[in-house]
C-alpha cells in the first residue's frame, strides 16, 4: 500500500482539524502521499461533524457524489471518520456499499492498520470509557524549512477528548465519549516539539478545557493539577509567542483561570465563553448548570482581571420551549455583555440527545426570525468594537505575506489586511500595526513606523 495518494476533507470543529492532521501524518509515515485533487486520490477520507442536522446532510450528499466517482474509479477506497462515523457508522456501512471503512473518533490512531487489513466494509467505532489518548509527536518540518507550509507558525494541540456535561441538545458526549484528559507530560512534550519546529502560536483544545484533569488520566501529573496550571506551564516554553485555548463551559470557569489573563503575557486577551441562552428557563432545560446571573458574574470578574478582553460566545435560538420572553432575555444578555462576536445557530434536533424528545418545538420560521434579529444586532455591536481599533497601534502576528494576500491577526483574534508588508516579514513575525479601517469581519492596517 505504498505511494497511494490520499485526500482528507474535514468538517466541523478544530478537534476534527487536529484529528485530520494526525491521520495525515500517520498516513504520510506509512508511505501515502497527500493530494488536494479528488481525481488523483486512491483514498478519500471524510472527517465528519454531526453537531447540527445541516452538517450531517453535507456529509451524506458528498457521499452520494463519491458513489458516482467510485463507479468510474473502482479501486478508490472511501473512509468515513469523525462524529458522524461514530454515531451512524453501522448505518452508513449498511446503506452505502461504496464506503470501505468507518473509523470512529477513538480509532484514528489505527488508521494505517485498519486500511492494511480492510475486510469488506470495516467498522471501527468502539468508544471506551477508559480510553487513553496515545502520545503523539507532530512531525513538522524543522525551523527554516517550512516555506511551503504557511500555516506552520500556528497549531492546535488537543489536551482532552470527549465531554461529560451532557447538555440536553448536544451529540458530543456520544460522538467523542467520556471526558479524558491527556497527561501533562504528553502535552508539554508535544508543545515543545511544535515550538522546536518553529510554531509561534499554540491553541489548546478541548470541549471544556476548564475541567482539564478533573476526571481522570492525568496519571503522571501532580494531584489537583488544573487547566490554569497547564496554561502557566505551556507559557514557560521558550520561543512560544502566543497562547490561546478553546472552549470553555462557564460553570467550570475558575478565578484562578481568569487571573491567568492578568498574569501570563503571551496568553491572548480573548475568551470564547459559550452562553447558549440568556434565559434561566432555557439554560435549565439545556442542562447547562449555570444561571444567567452566574454567567454575568463571571464576565464581570473576567473583565476585572483583564478589562480589554475580547469576548465571544455561542448561542442557540429556538430551543424547545423557548418563548418570546426567553428569547428577549438572550437579546438583553447580548446588550449587557456586548460580545465582540458570536456564533449563533437555530436549534437542531440531534439523534440520541434528550432534547430531541422535548415537546414544544419552536417553528422553523420563528427560529429563523430570532436568529436574524440576534445576528443583525450582534453585527452592529461587532462593528462598534471594530471601529474602536481605528487609529490605534496593535501587535499583530503575520499569517501570510504574499503579493495577493498580506494578513495578520490581533491578539484579540481579528484579521488585519495590509498592503505594505515588507518582504522580510514572514508568517509568525509579530509587527506593530496601525489600524486604518474597520470592516464587519476584519480590519485594515499598515505597518506602524516608530518615530524616534
Ligand atoms: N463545548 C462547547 C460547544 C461545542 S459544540 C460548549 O460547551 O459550549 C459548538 C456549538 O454548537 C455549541 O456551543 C452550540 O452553540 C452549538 N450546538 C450544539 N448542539 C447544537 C444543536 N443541537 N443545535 C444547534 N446548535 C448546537
Ligand atoms: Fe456539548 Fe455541552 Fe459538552 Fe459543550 S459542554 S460539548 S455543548 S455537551
Ligand atoms: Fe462536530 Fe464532532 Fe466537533 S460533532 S463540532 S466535529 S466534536
Amino acid at each position: 500500500m505504498t505511494n497511494k495518494a490520499f485526500l482528507i476533507k474535514t468538517f466541523g470543529c478544530q478537534m476534527n482539524d487536529r484529528d485530520s492532521e494526525i491521520m495525515a501524518q500517520l498516513l504520510g509515515e506509512a508511505g501515502y502521499i497527500e493530494t488536494s485533487e479528488m481525481e488523483q486520490a486512491d483514498l478519500i477520507i471524510l472527517n465528519t461533524c454531526s453537531i447540527r442536522a445541516k452538517a450531517e446532510q453535507k456529509v451524506m450528499s458528498l457521499l452520494g457524489v463519491l458513489r458516482k466517482h467510485k463507479k468510474r474509479k473502482p479501486h478508490l477506497k472511501i473512509c468515513v471518520a469523525g462524529c458522524v462515523a461514530q454515531q451512524e457508522g453501522q448505518e452508513i456501512i449498511r446503506r452505502m456499499n461504496h464506503v470501505d471503512l468507518v473509523i470512529g473518533t477513538q480509532s484514528i490512531y489505527q488508521i494505517v492498520d485498519l486500511l492494511d487489513n480492510l475486510n469488506d466494509h470495516s467498522v471501527a467505532t468502539g468508544l471506551e470509557d477508559d480510553y487513553i489518548i496515545p502520545s503523539f509527536i507532530p512531525n513538522l518540518k524543522p525551523k527554516g524549512k517550512n516555506s511551503d507550509s504557511p500555516e506552520v507558525f500556528r497549531k492546535f494541540l488537543t489536551i482532552m477528548q470527549g465531554c461529560n456535561n451532557y447538555c440536553s441538545y448536544c451529540v458530543v458526549p456520544y460522538t467523542r465519549g467520556r471526558e479524558i484528559s491527556r497527561t501533562v507530560n504528553d502535552i508539554i512534550e508535544e508543545a515543545h516539539a511544535l515550538v522546536d519546529a518553529g510554531v509561534q502560536e499554540i491553541t489548546l483544545l478541548g470541549q471544556n478545557v476548564n475541567s482539564y484533569g478533573q476526571t481522570n488520566a492525568v496519571t503522571e501529573s501532580p494531584q489537583n493539577y488544573t487547566f490554569a496550571d497547564l496554561l502557566r506551564e505551556v507559557a514557560q516554553i521558550d520561543g512560544l509567542k502566543r497562547l490561546r485555548f478553546t472552549t470553555s463551559n462557564p460553570k467550570d470557569l475558575s478565578d484562578d483561570l481568569m487571573s491567568c489573563f492578568a498574569e501570563i503575557d503571551i496568553l491572548c486577551k480573548q475568551f470564547h465563553l459559550p452562553v447558549q441562552s440568556g434565559s434561566n428557563n432555557v439554560l435549565s432545560a439545556m442542562h447547562r448548570k449555570y444561571t444567567r446571573e452566574l454567567y454575568l458574574e463571571k464576565v464581570a470578574a473576567l473583565r476585572k482581571y483583564c478589562p480589554e478582553i475580547a469576548l465571544t460566545t455561542d448561542v442557540i435560538v429556538g430551543f424547545p420551549g423557548e418563548t418570546d420572553e426567553d428569547f428577549e432575555q438572550t437579546m438583553s444578555l447580548l446588550e449587557e455583555v456586548q460580545y465582540h462576536g458570536s456564533y449563533s445557530f437555530k436549534y437542531s434536533d440531534r439523534p440520541g440527545t434528550r432534547s430531541q424528545h422535548f415537546e414544544n418545538k419552536v417553528a422553523e420560521e420563528v427560529k429563523a426570525k430570532r436568529l436574524a434579529r440576534f445576528q443583525s444586532r450582534q453585527d452592529e455591536i461587532t462593528m462598534l468594537h471594530n471601529r474602536n481599533y481605528v487609529g490605534n497601534v496593535y501587535p499583530v502576528m503575520i499569517e501570510r505575506n504574499e503579493a495577493e494576500k498580506m494578513v495578520a491577526r490581533t491578539a484579540s483574534n481579528l484579521l488585519v489586511h495590509f498592503s505594505d508588508l515588507s518582504s522580510c516579514n514572514v508568517a509568525g513575525d509579530i509587527v506593530p500595526a496601525l489600524i486604518t479601517h474597520a470592516g464587519q469581519h476584519s480590519l485594515q492596517g499598515e505597518l506602524h513606523q516608530k518615530k524616534d
